[in-house]
């Protein structure tokens, strides 16, 4: 195999890390440099690997603590695996929303690694968004005004027992009485590792600004979200077997497609222990 190398993927986010394989034979020199890639990018995909449930989580606890998902179902066998499936007869899918995983914790997921196992042969493909360029490019006022601002982070009204979207879902998550507590973050966070500024607030978990009613903070959350969504802060990552995603919580957000209806799709999906935001 020649030289690892890194490849960027668009103008938005992400690379592409070439000429790797995850498994024992990764190197530690090869892991610091996929390391790199994550903290300087945000997102880093890999192609092609050939990998078992027990290499995924070895490759996992290389970066750290596994936080297990309390919401999503596990693979058969592996506690540490979330398995993020659309089963051919669902209509619903798992993330089908622009999200960044686990803000309603105090202490959200640093990242998380995405393995497809089953995947469309048209569709499924996943976006990726910048939240980096989402904070770079306001205006110098908005972000002065966002500055000391923080909000509040929910999960029951996504897995909560009065959810319509988990009975859509119909039985798919776990849990719903651990779906209680609220968590508050800066809307403006500095990432821990770059100590670049990215804009910390998501239109599936956010649920207002701190001190500010839903109603009041919608006009300007709504805002929020067109601008960080705008189509040069993202990209979009056509899955095949064997592809990963590594992506960064704390600097990116992702909306998986639900444009494969009666064609089954397979993740199994690994979520990394974070830190609090600041
Ligand atoms: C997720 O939100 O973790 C799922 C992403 C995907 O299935 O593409």
């Amino acid at each position: 195999m020649s030289d690892i190398a890194i490849k960027p993927v668009s103008g938005g986010v992400g690379v592409e890390v070439a000429n790797v394989n995850i498994d024992e034979t990764l190197s530690e020199g090869q892991f610091q440099f996929i390391q790199k890639a994550f903290v300087d990018n945000g997102l880093v995909f890999l192609r092609d690997q050939d990998i078992t449930p027990e290499q995924h989580i070895d490759f996992a606890e290389r970066w750290g603590d596994i936080n297990v998902n309390r919401f999503f179902p596990k693979l058969d066998g592996y506690e540490k695996i979330a398995s993020v499936t659309k089963e051919k007869d669902q209509i619903t899918n798992i993330g089908g929303g622009w999200h960044t995983d686990h803000s309603y914790d105090q202490i959200p997921a640093m990242g998380s690694i995405l393995l497809a196992r089953e995947t469309p042969t048209v569709g499924g493909d996943t976006l990726f968004a910048c939240m980096y360029k989402a904070y770079e490019s306001l205006s110098p006022g908005l972000k002065t005004t966002l500055e000391g601002m923080k909000a509040v982070h929910s999960s029951r009204h996504i897995f909560g027992d009065q959810s319509a979207y988990r009975d859509e879902m119909d039985g798919v998550f776990e849990n719903a009485d651990k779906a209680t507590q609220d968590a508050v973050h800066p809307v403006i966070i500095t990432h821990p590792e770059s100590g670049r500024k990215a804009l910390y607030v998501n239109p599936a978990f956010t649920l207002h600004f701190e001190g500010w009613r839903a109603a009041e903070s919608k006009p300007l959350l709504d805002y929020l979200y067109q601008h960080a969504t705008l189509m040069e802060h993202t990209t979009r990552f056509k899955w095949a077997e064997g592809s990963i995603a590594i992506w960064d919580n704390r600097c990116t957000w992702h909306y998986a497609l639900n444009d494969y209806h009666g064609v089954r799709r397979e993740m199994h999906r690994i979520t990394l222990e974070g830190s609090p935001l600041n």
